[in-house]
């Protein structure tokens, strides 16, 4: 559906982020026909340059970034090009401001993208409201990392805060954008099967794994201050793991949905030390192990985590939630598996193994629902049983519509520009998941702790396998 025509400004519009990702997802939803005449996307950044050049610099980008996008006509590019101009700005100083704002049609939805660090945003918000385009049209958009820690991400809160209304602010986690993570919600809570079943009293664990192949690539610097529990423990895990284990909201509206993840994040309990094993990936033939990469041979920073979490509230007092995330690691993969428990008693006195329904939901790649289920084993050889997934993978039970889904970035792109915060974290909500986190990094910090290390195609170190092993559970595999 068409949206009305809107004003986007990417501040960082010549940044990695813009090229890789947002150009690149309005360019998918200009093709899409999701822009009606009249929309205009102003690229700003402090590089001199004139509207052709920026035409072209974004051209270069969406051959370079586009992927296989083969639903556009030729000739798409150069028309999403006439809708693109850019303004050369000083987000600390008056350069540019003037002709922003002069861009700006009265009376449109606009929409600031701040594609620049965190130290920029409070100098953004306030250029924006001196030079009179914070009014109730306005919306604005920020990336990750929102801080480093509660201080910081309650300062950058308030600078925001200081101009805008919360909900004119879009704090993006692109995982919320994924199809699948949407698709959590639709099996909780349009299911009847599900919901029942979903506690401890039948629930023995929950395993959450996001794997990566890639290293830290280019990004080191911020890399190395951040590591694996701020870069994706804090943010991307902590949302699949509210989305699996909060509360049915009353609507799907965002508040709602808010509020009642706001609720897990607060009733995570404080992690045992003991339960928390980190790593650093080797070097692997020509590739740099983690210490090189980052150019820091004595850093101490984590690109392996993974941690036993308990959320304390009624519905989960006694369920485990084990969590792992990590580079280099053997497949691209991201899952959570919701393990049940065995059934109370055993009436095949033939059947000596241990049975449990699992449930898996594959987000990436070949999303997808597992649901393991035990039947008999086909033969004569009695009532001996086997475990069969049930496979629901959603390629094959969507057909090509599954396939051609909005990305990540498209989706939530739009949902901006329609007003539609569900998908976006909302203040408290981070800071509450730093308030979690904090603790947990300080202590490691304070004794200095080393993480272990761990071979490139590997599932982490083997300290993380144990950390299961220990509660007689294990890790699925990890499997593309
Ligand atoms: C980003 C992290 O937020 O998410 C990266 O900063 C990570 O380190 C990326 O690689 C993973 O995203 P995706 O969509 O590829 O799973």
């Amino acid at each position: 559906i068409p949206v009305d025509p809107f004003d986007l400004v990417v501040f960082g519009g010549t940044g990695d982020l813009a090229r890789r990702k947002i150009l690149p997802a309005l360019f998918r939803r200009f093709c899409a026909g999701q822009m009606e005449e009249g929309t205009r996307i102003i690229g700003a950044a402090r590089s001199d340059m004139d509207d052709a050049e920026y035409r072209a610099f974004v051209a270069e980008a969406l051959i370079e970034f586009n992927g296989d996008h083969s639903g556009c006509e030729p000739g798409t590019i150069t028309r999403f090009q006439q809708i693109l101009s850019y303004v050369t700005l000083d987000a600390r100083g008056d350069k540019g401001w003037g002709e922003l704002a002069a861009k700006m049609h009265p009376g449109r939805v606009r929409a600031f993208y701040f594609s620049v660090g965190p130290s920029l945003f409070g100098d953004l918000a306030l250029r924006l409201h001196q030079h009179g385009m914070a009014d109730h049209d306005t919306r604005i958009v920020v990336e990750k990392p929102f801080g480093r820690d509660l201080a910081s991400a309650r300062a950058l809160n308030k600078a925001l805060a200081d101009h805008f209304d919360e909900s004119q602010i879009y704090r993006i986690d692109h995982y919320l954008g994924k199809e699948t993570v949407q698709n959590l919600m639709a099996l909780r809570f349009g299911n009847m099967l599900f919901e029942p079943l979903w506690n401890s009293h039948y629930v023995d664990h929950i395993q959450i794994t996001v794997a990566e192949t890639v290293g830290v690539g280019g990004r080191g610097d911020y890399y190395d201050r951040a590591g694996a529990m701020r870069d994706m423990v804090q943010n991307h895990l902590m949302q699949l793991l509210c989305l699996i284990a909060m509360e049915p909201p009353a609507k799907f509206d965002p508040d709602a949905v808010r509020d009642e993840k706001l609720k897990v994040i607060r009733a995570l309990g404080e992690v045992d030390p003991a339960q928390i094993v980190r790593g650093q990936y080797l070097e692997d033939e020509d590739k740099p192990g983690y210490l090189e990469h980052v150019e820091n041979p004595k850093s101490l920073t984590e690109s392996f985590i993974a941690l036993k979490l308990h959320v304390i509230n009624w519905r989960w007092a006694g369920t485990p939630f084990y969590v792992r995330t990590g580079k280099r690691l053997k497949a691209r993969t991201s899952e959570i598996a919701v393990v049940f428990k065995e059934a109370p008693h055993n009436i095949f006195d033939q059947d000596s193994g241990r049975h449990r329904n699992i449930l898996t939901i594959r987000l990436q790649p070949n999303e997808g629902i597992d649901l393991d289920v035990t039947i008999k084993e086909p033969g004569p050889g009695g009532m001996r049983l086997v475990d069969v997934p049930l496979d629901m993978t959603f390629t094959e039970a969507l057909g090509p519509d599954a396939e051609d889904v909005p990305d990540a970035y498209e989706r939530l792109i739009m949902d901006v520009v329609r007003g539609n915060q569900t998908l976006f974290m909302r203040g408290d909500e981070v800071e509450a998941a730093w308030a979690w986190t904090d603790p947990i990094v300080a202590a490691w910090e304070e004794r200095e702790d080393k993480p272990l290390s761990y071979e490139t195609g590997s599932s982490g170190p083997d300290e993380a396998l144990a950390l299961m092993h220990k509660d007689g559970r294990k890790w699925r595999d990890i499997r593309a």
